[in-house]
């Protein structure tokens, strides 16, 4: 997709901005505070029918204000453009999605429509942070790309819940775990293994991209890998039926320790990414900007990823990577964005983001002061 036109209306502190963008990088420049990655934020809308890191719509619309409008010409991979409004009310809490004039039924149904790929300082815990953040980043890649997989992980959180309140309770009452145990271990194996088949599919499916993008920005001889950590006996390549035995078998040999714990101990929920530089875990042992530089190609391995399998390049949201960037790599990470694809970028200073660039329309660079845009002289 492509976004062309974006007109954004009382959205955090843009009270009336309309931006045009190129078809290939489009830089958003401007001091700390002056409303870069609210533009992005607004992009993301459209993407997600909400914002990526905001709890709330009412924490988005313009203080002061009521009611968020944002208005985007998409053009997609034959060249048809569609008109998408989103509007949100911050009294009311109402939304509303319309593309080409029609509403539709409910917001959610635009996700997957205008993918994104999007990198956000929020998201170093990818890399640095805990277990929890990076099964998000899976899940949130994989809701984007699968219809079954949202279905499946919400139908999983609430068997997940019925089967740990099981085991707390006989837990708590010194009692054996009751007789529904067994039925609700049952459904857990089954949409925990269709879970597990999608995760590992997508970590194999990145892998070699990943690896590749990594080398390119740091140099060949920097060896990155990603793998998914999952309950022991399951291996990447399994069909889902031998992936629901192993975890059945899993989730069998550690019933005294989930009774003691009064919890599930294994299952989707309980796993993990793990990414490696030259063999050495990147979330202990990789420096500011070796984390960021993962980042940056697990990111582009994702572009890669949505592209194949919604048949529609995602546009790529990069905010404020150069800060922890060296020259070498920042200028590598434009060299491989001028490439092709649609991005947009953020930086308080032209000169972090390294290597020329033709500011010529496909590539464009805009001004951002105050909750204004204005495009750059050329
Ligand atoms: N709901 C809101 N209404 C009005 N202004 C808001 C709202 N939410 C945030 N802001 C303002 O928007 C500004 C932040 O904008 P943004 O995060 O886009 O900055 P930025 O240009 O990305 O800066 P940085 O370079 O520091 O990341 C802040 O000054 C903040 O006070
Ligand atoms: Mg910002």
């Amino acid at each position: 997709m492509q976004v062309r036109t974006l007109r954004l209306r009382e959205f955090r502190n843009h009270l009336d901005s309309h931006l045009q963008f190129g078809t290939g990088i489009t830089l958003l420049l401007g001091d700390n505070g002056q409303g870069k990655t609210n533009v992005l934020e607004a992009i993301s809308y459209l993407s997600l029918s909400k914002s990526f890191y905001a709890a709330s719509d009412a924490q988005v619309v313009m203080l002061g204000h009521n009611m968020l409008e944002i208005q985007a010409a998409i053009a997609d991979a034959a060249g048809r453009v569609s008109d998408v409004r989103i509007t949100a009310d911050a009294l009311s809490g109402e939304k509303s999605v319309q593309v080409n004039r029609s509403e539709l039924d409910r917001v959610s149904s635009l996700i997957g429509m205008f993918p994104a790929v999007i990198l956000s300082p929020e998201q170093g815990g990818i890399v640095a942070g805990g277990p929890a953040e990076r099964r998000k980043f899976l899940d949130l890649v994989l809701c984007q790309t699968s219809r079954t997989y949202l279905a499946d992980i919400l139908e999983y959180r609430r068997v997940l819940r019925q089967r740990n309140r099981l085991l707390l309770d006989a837990r708590l009452n010194g009692t054996a775990p009751s007789r529904e145990l067994p039925a609700w271990t049952e459904e857990l194996v089954r949409l925990g293994s269709r879970l597990i088949h999608k995760r590992a599919l997508f970590v194999e499916g990145v892998r070699e991209a990943f690896t590749s993008a990594y080398g390119f920005l740091a140099g060949a001889s920097a060896d990155a890998t990603v793998r998914y950590m999952t309950a022991e006996g399951i291996e990447e390549h399994m069909a889902v039926e031998v992936i629901a035995q192993q975890l059945h078998d899993a989730v069998e040999k550690r019933a005294a320790e989930e009774r003691r714990r009064g919890a599930t101990v294994v299952g989707p929920h309980r796993d993990d990414l793990s990414f490696a530089i030259n063999g050495l875990a990147a979330e202990r042992y990789a420096s500011q900007g070796e984390q960021k530089t993962v980042l940056i190609a697990l990111k582009l391995s994702e572009y890669d990823y949505v592209t194949m399998r919604c048949g529609e390049t995602p546009i790529l949201l990069l905010d404020d990577i150069f800060a922890e960037l060296d020259r070498h790599r920042a200028a590598r990470v434009m060299e491989r964005l001028q490439k092709g694809g649609q991005c947009v970028i953020t930086a308080t200073d032209e000169s972090l983001i390294g290597g020329r660039v033709q500011w010529d329309g496909e590539h464009r660079r805009i001004i951002v002061e105050s909750g204004t845009c204005r495009e750059a002289p050329v």
